[in-house]
């Protein structure tokens, strides 16, 4: 069984990418960051079905917290799987923000800075001795880094930085037969920043080639696909999963 870490698996697409990958036949450890309730819904639908996850706490945003969670993830590695390496790594977790250059303050900069450039880097480095050779690993970015959209560029531009990390990822890691890859979701129905009123979904469908707003399971859906060993042959590649997003 090939088991797979995604980090906040708790809610939104990291929920749906575990569910999917757990559905695949893959064995699941998800990291929320404050909602543990949510978490072990996840992982009780995935049980429920059959499946085997565990939920353990990560901070992505926290660097000096990653030492401990390689040491719990390594004990759930024996523990539930008897294995001393895992095989995928999913740098899914994140957050949103609105507010425009002019009035973002260092913190806010930081914060995001933190969990979505920092954070990812600093834990690839370090759990990559515990994975295996030949495994994966996939970033989520975001069509924003393509598309500019007033009011998220901090985000926006680490999430640019993480699209330039994973081919970087995918140079250094070849010798050991691991590939990386991010996937670039466009407006997805999740409560990222708040979630989508009517009046934004409205906007952002309109500026989509289907017509709507992405649902969770097709980010999920293609995540769990990429890592399903049916794909490969593709390697340091951003693929945009947008429904045609302002194309
Ligand atoms: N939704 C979209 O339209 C969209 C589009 C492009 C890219 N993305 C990216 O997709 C990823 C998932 O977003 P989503 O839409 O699924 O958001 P979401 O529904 O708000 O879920 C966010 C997840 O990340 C976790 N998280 C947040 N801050 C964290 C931190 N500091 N450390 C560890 N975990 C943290 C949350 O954990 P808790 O449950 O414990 O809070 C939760 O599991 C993000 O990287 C986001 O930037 C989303």
């Amino acid at each position: 069984m090939k088991i797979v870490i995604v980090t906040g698996g708790s809610r939104g697409l990291g929920a749906s990418t575990a569910i999917e990958c757990a559905r695949k036949g893959m064995g699941v450890i998800i990291t929320y960051n404050s909602n543990l309730e949510k978490a072990d819904e996840v992982v009780r639908t995935i049980v429920e079905n059959g499946g085997q996850a565990v939920a353990l706490k990560l901070d992505v945003g926290d660097v000096g917290s990653f030492a401990g969670f390689h040491e719990a993830v390594a004990a759930q590695l024996r523990f539930v799987w008897r294995r001393g390496d895992f095989d995928y790594l999913v740098n899914n977790a994140g957050y949103g923000l609105f507010n425009p250059i002019a009035s973002v303050t260092e913190e806010q900069f930081d914060g995001l800075f933190n969990v979505h450039l920092k954070g990812p880097f600093f834990l690839t480095q370090i759990m990559l001795p515990l994975m295996a050779d030949g495994g994966q690993i996939i970033n989520i970015t975001s069509a924003t880094s393509r598309v500019a959209t007033a009011g998220i560029a901090p985000y926006a531009a680490f999430k640019g930085g993480l699209e330039v990390l994973t081919r970087y990822m995918a140079k250094e890691f070849g010798d050991r037969r691991i590939r990386a890859n991010s996937i670039a979701p466009g407006a997805i129905r999740t409560e990222l920043a708040g979630g989508l009123n009517d009046e934004f979904e409205m906007m952002l469908a309109g500026q989509t080639a289907l017509g709507r707003v992405g649902e969770p399971e097709e980010i999920g859906g293609v995540v769990a696909s990429l890592l399903s060993g049916e794909n490969r042959w593709i390697n340091a590649q951003n693929i945009e999963v947008a429904g045609g997003y302002i194309i």
